[in-house]
């Protein structure tokens, strides 16, 4: 029977495909501008502030370089973390979706929250407000993470990024960001493990991917145009720390939905040996801290 998440995938595989996308993408914004939907603003500003607690509770001075990976369309983490006090920051990405009018929208959403940011930075809401004012960053797109200076950055920040980084390319990824951040700088990422198809199309459970070979997975992957590495909070720990960072502290818990979820699923031999417990996890929060002077 044809899903919507079928017909999801597959109309997103074709605009893949359609030649200069992005002026198309930039045009359509033009005459139809993009229309949020408040749920997932609440949603990322309270990812934004967990992040930023995170940070904090981790006792990192929260100055200097901020870095973030995947910084898509709406930098709203960003602006959080520089009214908390980060001098400069960098956004980097693979493609090209940020503009004037999403950092004018970060910079509203941030707004909202200021009393929440001033509490975690312990600053005035009064200096929090003039630090929103004075907002500037760098767009690195595409990405290079080799063109980072070695050692210059302290504050590495990804949110819903890692689970569409091919596997084949994790351990790179992360070798590189270990070797831009400073002796004593922290990555912090928030990595959403749920199948990405379930969010258009509730029909299907949030753990419905784990069904799929590898191989029937990659097809997919390739016909939609889409990238979700399937791993799960245990491989993601793995991966973080064979980067030679110091893992300070790991947020996961099962989602009860997920959990039910799995007891009617008859997922792939791939994911057997995994405990439920991981497989039901769909969002994980990482605070890793570079300890050696590497
Ligand atoms: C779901 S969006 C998240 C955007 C933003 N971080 C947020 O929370 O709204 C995923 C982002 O990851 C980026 N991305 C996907 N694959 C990546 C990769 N291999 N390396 C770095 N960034 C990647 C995409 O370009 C996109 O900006």
């Amino acid at each position: 029977m044809i899903k919507r998440w079928h017909r999801n995938g597959a109309v997103q595989g074709l605009k893949s495909r359609i030649p200069f996308k992005g002026a198309l993408r930039r045009l359509k914004r033009h005459y139809f501008p993009y229309t949020p939907r408040a749920g997932n603003d609440e949603y990322y500003l309270d990812n934004a502030l967990t992040m930023a607690r995170a940070v904090r509770n981790a006792g990192h001075p929260m100055r200097g370089v901020y870095l973030e990976i995947g910084a898509g369309w709406t930098p709203v983490m960003s602006v959080v973390f520089y009214i908390a006090g980060y001098d400069e920051v960098v956004l980097c990405d693979l493609d090209p979706f940020l503009d004037d009018e999403g950092v004018a929208r970060a910079k509203s959403l941030a707004a909202t929250v200021i009393d929440d940011i001033s509490a975690i930075a312990g600053i005035s809401q009064e200096a929090a407000r003039q630090r929103l004012s004075t907002y500037h960053y760098q767009y690195r797109c595409p990405m290079d993470l080799w063109s980072i200076e070695a050692q210059s950055v302290d504050l590495i920040v990804s949110r819903a990024v890692l689970e569409h980084v091919p596997i084949r390319e994790l351990g790179g990824l992360h070798a590189g960001l270990a070797r831009a951040l400073k002796p004593g700088g922290l990555a912090v990422h928030l990595i959403d493990h749920s199948d990405h198809f379930e969010h258009r199309d509730k029909s299907i459970s949030r753990v419905n991917f784990l069904r799929f070979s590898q191989r029937t997975w990659s097809a997919i992957e390739m016909l939609t145009a889409t990238s979700q590495n399937r791993l799960r909070h245990s491989d993601h720990a793995r991966a973080l720390k064979q980067s030679g960072l110091t893992l300070l502290h790991e947020d996961g818990r099962p989602d009860p939905g997920a959990l039910d979820a799995l007891t009617s699923l008859k997922i792939n031999a791939a994911f057997v040996e995994k405990t439920p417990e991981d497989l039901a996890t769909l969002t994980s929060l990482f605070v890793l801290k570079k300890t050696c002077r590497a």
